[in-house]
């Protein structure tokens, strides 16, 4: 059969790009599992550099192979480039921190040089490097953007806590540093969703993983994809209170825009990390006091389980997880990424696995144009 003769299935919905070992979705019984191990386990037992670890090398860290792993992202993160850090501050301040970070990955890239990719351990050194820089590059940017001062890494501590004192200039505690830890867990890897399938592509072309990750997170960013999780904060500050909430669905829906937050291609129940994220409400809102927009979400969630629930469409991730972050100090335009320096785990254990034993992607396409076109002179054209 030719490619002629095949069906396009539009956006390749359900078509395998890859066989993988990284992670398992069962969309119809809200099932998510890295490498064999349940989610809900990795959030309670687990933490975010154990499960990098876990999504990189297939098992389980032993106690002394975890602390040489995180040793060894503080030793980076300590040695982050200064030539980095003034490119970036060098960057437009009004711009989109997405489009920041895109960019600064790129420029890591520069600055660390391509690894040998023949070489596995020049490559685990690469995806090392990603998985300890991004914080970094995140922080900076944001830094810059509000006219403050770098905060150098501290060595003392692990990512999630580096990140929030990075970002924020004070020390994180225990509460704020576990909870956001338990957000990175749940964003660190998702199957092939657009962003992976995106860092693959790149990663097939021989291309470095820095190339490979800004790409990704150029498509990270698109609000189908991980760009929704700002919009769903923007989006129910727009709802005046949960009375109000069935006649903006009814609006909406009439008007046939997306509600952000809900739905997914591939799951057709609520997202088992929705789950996940509203379950660190409790210990977050008793320390901090609730956020009054949680109650117009919860009322949101009811009506369009009403209204849309016999369609599969149901809370996603990104629908709870900006009211966590939000309550951490992280500015809204900074949700996305954050996503991407918990997701750059997943990609660059993608980017491994690709480089294990590489194919080009090449696919086909359908062609609908004209053929055998006649040429016609300028003079004489229409
Ligand atoms: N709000 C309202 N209707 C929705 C919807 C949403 N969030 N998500 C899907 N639908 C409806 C579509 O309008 C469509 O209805 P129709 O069959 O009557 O035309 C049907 O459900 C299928 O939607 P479709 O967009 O084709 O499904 P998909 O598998 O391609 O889309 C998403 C998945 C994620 C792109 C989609 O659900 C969406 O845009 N969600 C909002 C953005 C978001 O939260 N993204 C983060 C994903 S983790």
């Amino acid at each position: 059969m030719t490619v002629q003769e095949k069906t396009l299935v539009p956006g390749l919905a359900g078509i395998p790009a890859a066989e993988s070992a990284i992670s398992f979705i069962d969309g119809q019984a809200g099932i998510l599992e890295y490498r064999g191990h349940r989610i809900e386990l990795l959030a309670e037992k687990s933490n975010f550099e154990e499960v990098a670890w876990l999504l990189r090398e297939g098992t389980l860290p032993t106690q002394s192979q975890l602390d040489a792993f995180s040793a060894n992202l503080r030793a980076i993160r300590a040695e982050v480039p200064s030539s980095l850090v003034t490119a970036i501050q060098s960057m437009p301040r009004d711009g989109h921190p997405m489009d920041a970070l895109q960019a600064s990955m790129a420029m890591l890239g520069m600055a660390m040089g391509h690894p040998d990719l023949t070489d596995e351990d020049s490559r685990v050194l690469a995806a090392d490097r990603i998985i300890a820089l991004t914080p970094v590059l995140v922080a900076a940017f944001e830094r810059h953007r509000q006219g403050k001062e770098f905060v150098a890494p501290d060595p003392d501590l692990d990512t999630a806590a580096n990140f929030l004192w990075m970002l924020n200039g004070e020390k994180p505690d225990e509460l704020a540093t576990g909870i956001f830890d338990v957000a990175l867990i749940l964003h660190a890897e998702h199957t092939m969703n657009a962003s992976t399938f995106a860092c693959r592509v790149v990663a097939s072309t021989e291309s470095s993983p820095y190339s490979a990750c800004s790409g990704a997170i150029g498509t990270l960013s698109g609000p189908l994809h991980g760009g929704a999780n700002e919009r769903v904060l923007n989006q129910l500050r727009t709802i005046d209170g949960p009375d109000n909430v069935r006649a903006w669905v009814d609006e909406r829906l009439a008007s046939k825009k997306k509600i952000m937050g809900f739905g997914h291609r591939v799951y057709k129940v609520k997202d088992p990390r929705a789950h996940n994220i509203q379950a660190l409400m409790g210990d977050l809102f008793e320390k901090l006091g609730r956020t009054p927009i949680y109650d117009i979400a919860l009322e949101l969630e009811k009506v369009i389980a009403e209204k849309l629930g016999d369609k599969g469409i149901a809370p996603n991730v990104d629908y709870f997880s900006g009211i966590v972050y939000e309550k951490l100090g992280i500015p809204t335009d900074v949700f996305t990424p954050v996503f991407a320096l918990a997701r750059v785990t997943g990609y660059t254990a993608h980017w491994l696995e690709q480089m294990r034993d590489n194919k080009l992607f090449r696919p086909g396409q359908i062609y609908v144009g004209v053929r055998d076109s006649k040429w016609v002179d300028i003079a004489d054209r229409g």
